[in-house]
């Protein structure tokens, strides 16, 4: 529920303005109980066992910070780096590889770390990727899944909150690379009227 809205004007083409109304979906204190949550659903899983995170960048930095403190015990970190949107809020429906990973996954328990389940393709991606070498287990978490936006028949094995169908920033999530620092969860709508430029 949103609990506040702010408005903000944005410059998004030379010479033209446009309003950004961003309302918060999930404030943060909700998000802080949720990831401690999720933290114990996946100690309760791998009690004992070392667990590797592999955060897919950008958008993941924050949750996986927060879930890295929340889940004690051992835990290494790695990073990938895949482009599955373009400059705005539409996808160009491409998932593109930037950067790989630094070291094997092969005999670790791997739990990829997502801030948003959207279409689906990224993970698609990813979980075939990294199925290809051969991890003990393989697991994935993302803070937010947008259901009714799925094309890709995936799953998150640990989910934060199901969303609706509105473009979301903040606690990491950015709009051309904007508001990734906010600490609640965002929708943020365009225009004067706070119209959303997604429309299923
Ligand atoms: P998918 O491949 O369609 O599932 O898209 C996943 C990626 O798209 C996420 O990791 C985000 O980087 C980006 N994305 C999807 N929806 C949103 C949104 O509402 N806000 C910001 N980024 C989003
Ligand atoms: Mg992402």
């Amino acid at each position: 529920m949103p609990t506040k809205a702010t408005t903000r004007t944005a410059k998004v083409k030379p010479g033209q303005r446009e309003e950004e109304t961003l309302s918060v979906l999930i404030s943060h204190q909700r998000i802080r109980e949720r990831v401690r949550q999720m933290a114990q659903d996946i100690r309760r899983d791998f009690p004992s066992e070392p667990v590797h995170l592999v955060g897919v960048l950008k958008g993941s930095v924050l949750f996986l910070a927060d879930l890295a403190r929340e889940l004690g015990g051992e835990v290494s970190f790695d990073f990938i780096s895949v482009s599955s949107y373009g400059k705005g809020m539409d996808s160009t429906g491409e998932v593109k590889m930037n950067k790989d990973l630094d070291v094997s996954i092969e005999g670790r328990s791997v739990l990829v770390v997502e801030d948003i389940l959207d279409t689906g393709l990224t993970l698609k991606y990813l979980l075939r990727l990294f199925e290809e070498r051969k991890p003990k287990h393989l697991r994935v978490a993302v803070l937010l899944d947008k259901a009714e936006r799925r094309i890709a028949d995936v799953k998150a094995d640990y989910t934060g909150f199901v969303i609706p169908n509105e473009f979301v920033v903040g606690y990491g999530l950015d709009y051309d690379e904007r508001y990734r620092n906010l600490p609640d969860v965002c929708v943020v709508r365009l225009g004067p009227r706070g119209k959303t430029k997604i429309e299923a």
